[in-house]
């Protein structure tokens, strides 16, 4: 990837303790170059993605992502267990995978966003950012929105830098062929 991002860190501690009074005095500021798949990886891994994007098994310590499976979405092929309405509370992931939600607004399943067919293939850092800063199903214009539980609103405050790393990184994973069922609104 040609886009590469730059952390750099100023020598405040040093400043503090007085021992740099001109900027002269100063050290070089520290710069560390990380590529932009890396640090996609880095985000997606820890922002939660693959709490409702990848398919989980079930282990004696509870739910697990199988990575085998990395964020491709609600399995095409799995049904979701029962559950009681009355139960539900203002919304929840469903069993067995939790890749999929129900809530006032419907049932919704968690997107494929591995580059196959199915999935983000053929997508451009522009849609991606559509998608995420507006909210905009495909990242097209005039399509619905996305719906809940998908947290964009939050997402959409990352960095332009940051969303465009992600992408890069998603655009690197193994693509799987999965085309997940289509939001069912609620019938009000
Ligand atoms: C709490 C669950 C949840 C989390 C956390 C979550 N998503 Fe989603 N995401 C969803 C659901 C459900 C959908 C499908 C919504 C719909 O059909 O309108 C979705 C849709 C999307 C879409 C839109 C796909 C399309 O067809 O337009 C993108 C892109 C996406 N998610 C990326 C991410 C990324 C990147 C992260 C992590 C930074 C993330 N999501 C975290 C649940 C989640």
């Amino acid at each position: 990837m040609h886009t590469r991002i730059t952390l750099t860190w100023v020598c405040a501690g040093l400043l503090a303790l007085g021992s740099c009074q001109k900027a002269a005095d100063c050290p070089e500021p520290e710069t560390q170059t990380v590529d932009a798949v890396t640090r996609g990886a880095y985000i997606v891994a820890t922002s939660g993605c693959n709490d409702c994007h990848t398919p989980k098994t079930m282990t004696d310590h509870g739910p697990v992502p199988d990575m085998t499976r990395l964020l491709s979405g609600h399995p095409v092929n799995e049904p979701i267990a029962p559950y009681d309405p009355a139960t539900v509370g203002p919304w929840v992931l469903l069993a067995p995978g939790l890749t999929a939600a129900v809530g006032p607004w419907g049932v919704t399943y968690a997107a494929n966003l591995t580059p196959s067919e199915s999935g983000m293939k053929g997508w451009t850092e522009e849609r991606f950012m559509k998608a995420i800063r507006e909210g905009k199903h495909m990242g097209l214009d005039n399509t619905r929105p996305i719906m809940p539980p998908m947290p964009w609103q939050e997402i959409s405050k990352m960095t332009d830098e940051d969303l465009k790393a992600m992408f890069a990184y998603l655009q690197t994973i193994p693509a799987v062929d999965n085309l997940v069922p289509a939001f069912a609104p609620a019938a009000h």
